[in-house]
């Protein structure tokens, strides 16, 4: 797992223009819910196109040690023979959920209105990051929940035995949780309620549906309203995973800044819940085309076709933040090769996902020639002709932040080197290749 790996320092140097195809691996978020969902449901839950990353692999662990039989049957390719809503059986050992705020989130979520007590830990990364705004919720279904100081991992939970539903108004734009909460009111009598302010991913909603729960969502005068109806028979699905846009990001930046090039981004998620960082691009004037829209999975999809070309710098509203929570980091890559400043507002949740994302990326940026300037909830690069680079960005136990930094050197004058590349393989474990066949030099 990541929080045990060495650090492996890295170096991605200014390239030839990238060409070819990138197979970007299945949606981290769907990954986890629908190992979750099929752990929930009755019957066989078919899954292809799951991502193997770390984050993953540690769900599908957990899943096991809840009682749900989950066999990978070859690359992609898993089955989970599920339990039944309410059917978890305590696990034996301490769940460890590594680096991953989703995983940890959701689980603490799915099991707490189930009479049986179970403790999370996590990585440094992960044991550092808020938990309360899960667990506050929780305790209302009636769990008890023990914490560090802060609220913080290790947690132990004793689920509810005899659970209440919840209508609840999220605090912060946060898809964790309120797919917590849903989780949670799985197991509850009646309706269990959550009301967000912006909408944010639906991928939980959409797969209970899928599976059979009665769930709607309505927008009203209190705003983004979901209601779920509690104690439903999930039927066990087949899951499509469709291809990350958060991986997507990644070569579709790397075309975006390194001249010449053109690359084609099959199958990738175009979620409206999840697409701000692609219209942010299209109003800095990036030349992507969506071709052969078409839905996969419950999910839209469509294949990307990129070119590089001249980039401005634009206002991201803070109403767009949810939808491109993920996309931050890489979008003040492409940003710093944009004429005129970029400025992203409403991202104070930046703070709190697998590093400071804001101050990562600041301190990085900075130390490869880029102004930036932060608030607390907002970030602005100012974009230049030509990015010196030379410098060394620490990736804080980050993926994102790691593979940012990668594809800045890709066109910066000097070479760019990151602390730790290791944090990459929680969330794209083919990283490395998939940047080299496109003739990205970094490694
Ligand atoms: C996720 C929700 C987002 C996102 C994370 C995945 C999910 O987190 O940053 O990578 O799968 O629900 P928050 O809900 O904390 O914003």
């Amino acid at each position: 797992m990541s929080h045990s790996a060495e650090p492996r320092p890295m170096t991605s140097r200014r390239s030839n223009a990238l060409k070819g195809e990138a197979l970007v691996p299945g949606d981290k978020s769907i990954s986890h819910r629908a190992l979750i969902l099929g752990a929930l449901a009755v019957g066989e839950t078919r899954i292809t196109g799951l991502l193997e990353g770390e984050d993953v692999l540690d769900t599908a662990k957990a899943m096991r040690a809840f009682g749900a039989q989950v066999e990978r049957l070859g690359e992609g390719e898993w089955s989970v023979h599920g339990v039944g809503v309410g059917g978890f059986s305590e696990p034996e050992g301490v769940i460890d959920c590594g680096n991953s705020g989703t995983g940890v989130r959701l689980i603490m979520g799915a099991m707490a209105t189930t009479a049986i007590t179970a403790t999370f830990t996590g990585d440094a990364s992960l044991s550092r990051r808020p938990m309360a705004r899960v667990t506050d919720p929780l305790a209302e279904f009636g769990a008890e929940i023990t914490a560090r100081e802060g609220g913080r991992l290790p947690i132990t939970i004793r689920g509810a035995e005899d659970p209440v539903p919840l209508r609840y108004r999220t605090p912060v734009a946060s898809a964790q949780i309120k797919s917590a909460v849903l989780l949670a009111g799985l197991n509850a009598p009646g309706e269990t309620v959550v009301i967000e302010a912006e909408p944010t991913r639906d991928h939980s909603e959409r797969m209970l549906a899928g599976f059979g729960a009665r769930i709607r969502a309505e927008t009203t005068a209190e705003g983004h309203v979901i209601t779920l109806t509690g104690r439903p028979e999930l039927r066990a699905q087949p899951v499509a995973v469709p291809r990350d846009p958060s991986s997507a990001a990644f070569p579709v930046a790397a075309a975006l800044i390194v001249p010449g090039s053109g690359i084609r981004v099959p199958g990738i998620s175009r979620n409206p819940t999840r697409d701000g960082l692609y219209v942010t691009l299209q109003e800095m004037g990036a030349d992507i085309a969506f071709e052969n829209p078409r839905e996969e999975g419950g999910e839209p999809v469509a294949d990307l076709v990129v070119r590089h070309g001249p980039l401005k710098g634009v206002t991201v509203p803070a109403e767009r933040a949810a939808s491109m929570i993920d996309e931050f980091p890489i979008l003040s890559v492409i940003a710093a090769f944009a004429e005129g400043p970029t400025v992203m507002n409403g991202v104070a949740e930046l703070r709190v996902k697998e590093s400071d994302r804001i101050d990562a990326m600041a301190r990085g940026l900075e130390a490869n020639g880029v102004r930036v300037e932060e608030t607390r909830d907002s970030m602005t690069v100012h974009g230049m002709a030509r990015v010196p680079g030379g410098g060394t960005a620490a990736s804080h136990l980050d993926h994102r932040i790691a593979m940012s930094f990668l594809v800045l050197g890709l066109a910066t004058e000097h070479p760019v080197g990151i602390d730790d590349g290791a944090p990459i393989a929680t969330s794209f474990p083919d990283f490395l290749p998939l940047m080299r066949k496109l003739g990205a030099d970094l490694g």
